[in-house]
C-alpha cells in the first residue's frame, strides 16, 4: 500500500504517489488511448491506495474529466480529485489562458458535471499571467471554497514570488510543478519557498517527457511530439541520451528500471514532495508503485546529483524556467 502524506501543513491526506491522467486524453496529439484501459488503470490505482488523481478541464476538452468521472463512479470517497483550469487548447496547441472570474465560475460547473461530483478537492489555475489581477483569480477560487464547490486551493508552474503573493491572499495547499533529474532549477528558490510556507509539492514530468525512461533513441520518430522541444533535437538529444546512460547503468546495477530511479529520486527529495506520474495502462502501476520503496546510498545520490546538476541536460522543453 502507498504511504499517505498531508498535502501542506495540516492539509488533506493524499497518497505519496499521484496518478497523472493527462495522457489518457489527446492533449499534445498522438494516438488516442484505449478508454477502457484508462478507466481500469484509474480504478486499479485507487485499489492500490493511490487516491490523488490529477486532471484538467482542458485535457482533451473535457474528455479527461469524463474518464475520471466514469472511473470514480460509486467510489467518490476513495479519490482526491485535483483539477486544473484556465488553459485554452485547440488542435494540440495551447492558445492562451482564460482566468476571468466569470469564466472560472463557468468552468467549475462544467467540471463538476463531467466528474459527477459535488466538490473538487484541489482546484488550480494551470498558469498565472497578467491578464487578470492575481487577487481576482484567487479571490474567485476562495469564493468557490466558501460555496463548497472546491475544498483546497492549488497553483501550478508559478514563481516563488507569485507563490508568496497567492499564499497571502488564500492558503495554498499544493504547488504543482515540473521536477526531475533533468529539470532542477526550482531547487534554488521555489522549493525552499514552498517548504517555508508549508505548501505540498506535486511534482510532475519525473521522466522529463520520457527522456529518463531510457527508452529513447536519437533521432526520435518524426511524429513524436517531443520533436518540438530543443532538448530532443539534433546534437542536444545525442548528448542528453549519453547523460541518461549513467541512470540506465545505475538502474541495471540496482535491479530496477531507469523510470523507477527517476521517480525514486523525486520521491527522495522530501516528505512533502509527491511524484505525480502519468500512467495510462494498468501494466505501469506495479513498476511505478515499487519505485516508491527504492532508496539510494549517499554515494548513489551524489553520483546522480553531480551527473544531473542543474543545466546538465541541454535544450528546453515547454517548462519555462
Ligand atoms: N501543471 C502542469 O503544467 C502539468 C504539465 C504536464 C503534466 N501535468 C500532470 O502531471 C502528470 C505527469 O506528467 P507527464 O505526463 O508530463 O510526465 P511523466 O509522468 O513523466 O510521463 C511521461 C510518460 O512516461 C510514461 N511512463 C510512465 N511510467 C512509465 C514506466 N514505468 N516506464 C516507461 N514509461 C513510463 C507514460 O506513459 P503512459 O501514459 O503510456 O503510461 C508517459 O507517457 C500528467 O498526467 C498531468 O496530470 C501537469
Amino acid at each position: 500500500m502507498i504511504e499517505k502524506i498531508s498535502l501542506g501543513q495540516n492539509g488533506p491526506l493524499v497518497s505519496k504517489l499521484g496518478l497523472g491522467c493527462m495522457r489518457m486524453s489527446r492533449v499534445w496529439g498522438g494516438p488516442a488511448n484505449d478508454e477502457n484501459e484508462s478507466v481500469a488503470t484509474i480504478r486499479m490505482a485507487l485499489d492500490s491506495g493511490i487516491n490523488f488523481l490529477n486532471t484538467g478541464d482542458f485535457y482533451g476538452s473535457g474528455h479527461n474529466e469524463l474518464l475520471v468521472g466514469k472511473a470514480i463512479k460509486g467510489r467518490r470517497d476513495d479519490a482526491f480529485i485535483s483539477v486544473k483550469f484556465g488553459g485554452i487548447f485547440y488542435n494540440n496547441q495551447m492558445l492562451g489562458l482564460d482566468l476571468r472570474p466569470v469564466a472560472i465560475k463557468n468552468f467549475i460547473n462544467y467540471s463538476l458535471v463531467r466528474l459527477g461530483v459535488d466538490t473538487i478537492d484541489l482546484y488550480q489555475p494551470c498558469r498565472l499571467d497578467n491578464s487578470v489581477p492575481i487577487a481576482d483569480v484567487i479571490g474567485t477560487i476562495a469564493d468557490l471554497i466558501k460555496d463548497g464547490k472546491v475544498r483546497h486551493l492549488g497553483v501550478s508552474e508559478i514563481t516563488a514570488d507569485q507563490l508568496r503573493q497567492v499564499h497571502r491572499i488564500h492558503p495554498v495547499a499544493a504547488l504543482e510543478i515540473g521536477y526531475s533529474l533533468a529539470d532542477r532549477q526550482i531547487e534554488q528558490e521555489l522549493l525552499p519557498t514552498a517548504k517555508e510556507l508549508g505548501i505540498g509539492v506535486v511534482a510532475f514530468a519525473n521522466t522529463a517527457e520520457g527522456l529518463l525512461t531510457g527508452a529513447m533513441t536519437a533521432p526520435l520518430p518524426a511524429d513524436s511530439y517531443q520533436n518540438h522541444f530543443s532538448r530532443f533535437q539534433g546534437e542536444n538529444l545525442v548528448k542528453n541520451l549519453e547523460k541518461v546512460e549513467v541512470l540506465r547503468q545505475m538502474a541495471a546495477d540496482k535491479g530496477f528500471t531507469p523510470t523507477q530511479l527517476a521517480i525514486a529520486w523525486v520521491n527522495a527529495q522530501g516528505d512533502h514532495i509527491m511524484p505525480l506520474v502519468s500512467m495510462s495502462r494498468r501494466a505501469r502501476l506495479p513498476e511505478n508503485i515499487q519505485a516508491m520503496d527504492i532508496s539510494f546510498t549517499a554515494e548513489e545520490m551524489n553520483t546522480l546529483n553531480t551527473h544531473f546538476a542543474p543545466g546538465a541536460i541541454l535544450g528546453s522543453t515547454y517548462l519555462q524556467r
